[in-house]
């Protein structure tokens, strides 16, 4: 956390999370859980009555509930400057990010926007202009890059404990569509299987955005083409299945498996890298533990323990309690939150900032995704040919 410091908790605006909606509660919980922010505002559903119960049950004013997020943009940048919002943040599905997004770096606010970042590329490069002209936070919350081992592993590899990395595999397999009742409406998401809302990618937008993602952002490794093989086991209308191959600048090779169909699994998300001196592991599943592995050696498990000998200082600065208390999804996702406020708040007091590098997912990384999910889709449509990805 920074030293400068705006003597007041950010003010937030959400849209989303009202009913059903599952990921706008993980943002609201996030955002606070350091007492760094306040929700204040928002858009939490498209109905009225339920955009204010919702207000209700999150402690916030219902005068400041709203069932138009355009609405709420117009009256929440003319309110004065002490109760002004800071930043919005977007968890609804996934055609809404864009003019959401735009509407709101247009208004003025920092954005904190769900993934993946658009639907199309064209209007990914439409972001990434209003962030660059605007000089607003955008940060996109690929939340797994906020586990401590992740963002440990990271500054090991930075600091060449692994050497050259050589090979990534990153799997995100989850088994949740076999207990879907296709007859049955369903209480959330029925925008996955509709490419309209959805996009074109269902699994790999989903699931394998994340993946990938979180294979740059340990890794470093710069991409230059994407080979993909999608597919459908369940029925449904979009992948739920399928593998990427990404070759990167220096010839390594990442390779990005998802599934939505597999029996049993949860949230299994994994990764592996490997470098010419060592490999890692890591589960987000069991995300307190990663470890390290060199040939002709007993493996090593470096335990999530602050302060501890092991650790380095972006795994330390990420904890917030003693090792063998677990921390998990919530704390991650508040330390994505926690790094767009440093950001946030080094715009308000006129610090250097680069917005290419930043220690949270950027607007950057969200083109990115959205590139990786249209080349793949490319590829697998093109019967598995090579496509260029752009490197940073
Ligand atoms: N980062 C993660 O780990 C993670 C996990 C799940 C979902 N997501 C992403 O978050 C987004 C939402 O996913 P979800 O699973 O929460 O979906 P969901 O279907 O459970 O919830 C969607 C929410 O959007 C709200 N909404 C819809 N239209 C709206 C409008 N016009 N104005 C205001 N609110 C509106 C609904 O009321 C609901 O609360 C998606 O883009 C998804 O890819 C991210």
């Amino acid at each position: 956390m920074l030293n400068a410091s705006l003597n007041r908790k950010l003010r937030m605006a959400l849209i989303g999370g009202g009913g059903a909606g599952f990921i706008g509660k993980v943002h609201r919980t996030a955002a606070q859980l350091d007492g760094r922010a306040e929700l204040v505002a928002g858009a939490f559903s498209s109905s009225m009555d339920r955009s204010r119960e919702t207000a209700l049950a999150f402690g916030v004013d219902p005068a400041r509930a709203y069932a138009s997020w355009e609405e709420m943009l117009v009256t929440e940048a003319a309110r004065p400057d002490d109760e002004r919002v800071d930043f919005v943040s977007i968890a609804t599905p996934n055609f809404l990010h864009f003019p959401m997004a735009k509407a709101s770096l247009a208004a003025g606010f920092n954005v904190l926007c769900d993934k993946p970042m658009t639907t199309n590329t064209a209007d990914a490069e439409t972001l990434v202009r209003l962030v660059e002209e605007t000089g607003a936070v955008f940060a996109l919350t690929h939340n797994y890059t906020g586990y401590p081992m992740v963002r440990q592993a990271r500054e090991m590899i930075a600091a060449d404990e692994l050497g050259e990395i050589r090979a990534v595999r990153a799997n995100y397999v989850q088994g949740w569509m076999w207990a879907v009742d296709p007859t049955q409406p369903a209480e959330r998401g029925t925008w996955k299987d509709d490419p309209r809302r959805n996009g074109p990618g269902a699994t790999i937008g989903d699931v394998g955005t994340h993946a990938y993602n979180l294979a740059r952002y340990m890794s470093g490794l710069q991409p230059a083409e994407v080979l993909g093989k999608l597919t459908t086991f369940s029925g449904r209308q979009l992948d739920d299945y399928g593998h990427a191959l990404v070759r990167c600048l220096n010839d390594a090779l990442i390779m990005v498996t998802v599934s939505q169909v597999t029996h049993g699994r949860l949230n299994d998300l994994s990764i592996e890298i490997d470098g010419d001196k060592a490999s890692l592991s890591w589960r987000q599943e069991e995300p307190d533990s990663l470890t390290i592995r060199q040939t002709g050696q007993p493996q090593r498990i470096y335990d999530r323990a602050p302060g501890q000998a092991h650790m380095n200082d972006s795994g330390n600065a990420a904890c917030r309690i003693p090792g063998g208390h677990p921390e998990a999804f919530f704390e991650a996702f508040a330390n994505v939150y926690s790094s767009a406020y440093d950001d946030m708040i080094w715009r308000v007091v006129g610090g250097d900032r680069d917005p290419r590098s930043t220690i949270y997912p950027n607007v950057y990384d969200g083109l990115e995704g959205v590139r990786f999910i249209e080349q793949t889709i490319a590829s697998s449509k093109a019967n598995s040919v090579w496509l260029p990805l752009a490197a940073r």
